[in-house]
């Protein structure tokens, strides 16, 4: 049995303890704006989300007026659901990014509005990773659970829970505070009363443990790739990449680049553990706190080869790496611009640690 680490949503932000908590800027509103996002609400949302924010109009759309969800899930979690959407339901991305119609401002605008709405002052200082008895997790899933949420988190009369979208774009903390509180006005109880925390935390690891999908089951630990094999297609030519910004690269090129198996090197920038639970096919782990980057910069080809790097938040982790290359003189850096969370959310693989054979006895 592995007791699991467990997460793929490891934002940046949070995790680079020096940088500050939260990137997304949600400033106070004033009542126009407010106005102006109440009319955004029932023009984009209430479709679905309801009239009132209550949900459940139409799609089975949760609520969005709990102050659980936006005590847990603002303004992160939240934003990247509404910007991304989640994959395989009817919850589409909205920022014009991935083609939506709205701008980033005025979801924050519209996202800041549905939190005073709900009369939640949310907690920043939330710690994102939970670890716990999956095994365990697993019974309690079946017993619990699966009534509402489907034997595979398939959702029932409740949300998809074992979407791997939804999974790879919450923090640990975001699910097991539903779990804990429920969500007020909604039929999802609080298990804070019937479920001791081991239990709470063995229930939420297990969720995450599905993060690449319900029928993979455990990843085992997985070797990052050796020295020789950090050039991806060593035989091919380089991608010609067309930078924005001159720095970042959109998912749709690097997407294309690696289906045409052209040469490059990719970097995830994450903690190791969360390149362990999800990655692009072929990265190497080199978090953003490497200490060696004139030592990297010699293991790293000089010949042209492009060096993408990747982070979560989108871009914070890889940004840094990426400026530390370049101080070292290398050439044909660039950032993913979506990130592994926009990558995800279109829908481009990511790989996980090896499957044993056996998922319950790796
Ligand atoms: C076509 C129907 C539809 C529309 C329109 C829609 N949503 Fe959703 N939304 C859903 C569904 C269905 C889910 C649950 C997805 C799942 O199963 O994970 C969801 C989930 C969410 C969540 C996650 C809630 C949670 O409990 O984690 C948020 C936040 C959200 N929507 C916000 C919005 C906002 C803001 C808008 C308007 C800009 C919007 N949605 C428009 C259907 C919709
Ligand atoms: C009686 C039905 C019911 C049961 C039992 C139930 N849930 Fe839920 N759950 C729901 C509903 C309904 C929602 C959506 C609430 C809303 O509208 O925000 C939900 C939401 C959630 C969410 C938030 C999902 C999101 O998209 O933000 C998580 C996580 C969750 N449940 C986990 C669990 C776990 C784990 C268990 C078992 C320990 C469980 N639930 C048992 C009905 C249920």
């Amino acid at each position: 049995m592995i007791g699991f680490y467990a997460r793929t949503a490891a934002l940046c932000g949070t995790m680079l303890l020096t940088a500050p908590v939260f990137s997304i800027e949600m400033p106070p509103m004033s009542e126009k704006e407010a106005a102006a996002a109440a009319a955004d609400y029932q023009k984009y949302c209430a479709l679905c989300h309801g009239e009132d924010r209550q949900g459940y109009a139409n799609d089975d759309a949760p609520s969005l007026s709990s102050k659980s969800l936006f005590i847990s899930g603002f303004p992160n979690q939240i934003s990247l659901t509404v910007t991304y959407g989640r994959r395989g339901t009817p919850m589409g991305g909205f920022s014009n990014e991935v083609g939506g119609p709205l701008d980033q401002k005025t979801i924050n605008r519209l996202l800041t509005w549905l939190k005073d709405q709900s009369g939640a002052e949310p907690d920043e200082q939330f710690p994102s990773v939970v670890t716990g008895d999956i095994v365990r997790g697993e019974e309690i899933f079946a017993g619990e659970c699966a009534i509402c949420h489907g034997e595979n988190g398939e959702g029932e009369i409740a949300p998809a829970i074992g979407n791997p979208a939804m999974l790879a774009l919450t923090t640990d903390n975001f699910l097991r505070y539903a779990i804990e509180n429920g969500r007020d006005g909604t039929d999802m109880p609080a298990f804070g009363p019937l479920l001791s925390a081991e239990e709470i935390d063995a229930v939420t690891a297990f969720l995450r443990s599905k993060a690449a999908g319900w029928d993979t089951g455990a990843p085992a630990l997985r070797s990052p790739p050796s020295l020789e094999d950090w050039v991806l297609n060593p035989g091919s030519s380089a991608p010609l990449f067309k930078l924005k910004d001159e720095l970042y690269v959109k998912a749709a090129e690097l997407y294309q680049a690696l289906q045409d198996k052209r040469r490059m090197v990719l970097l995830d920038t994450r903690v190791p553990s969360v390149w362990q639970m999800a990655h692009i096919e072929g990265s190497v782990p080199i978090p953003y706190y490497y200490d060696d980057f004139e030592g990297l910069a010699k293991d790293l080809p000089s010949d042209g080869t492009w060096i993408v790097t990747y982070c979560e938040c989108p871009r914070a982790a890889a940004e840094s790496v990426d400026r530390k290359l370049r101080a070292q003189g290398l050439q044909n850096t660039a950032v993913l611009w979506e990130g592994i969370q926009g990558w995800v959310s279109l829908g481009y693989p990511v790989a996980v640690g090896q499957v044993p054979e056996d998922p319950k006895d790796p």
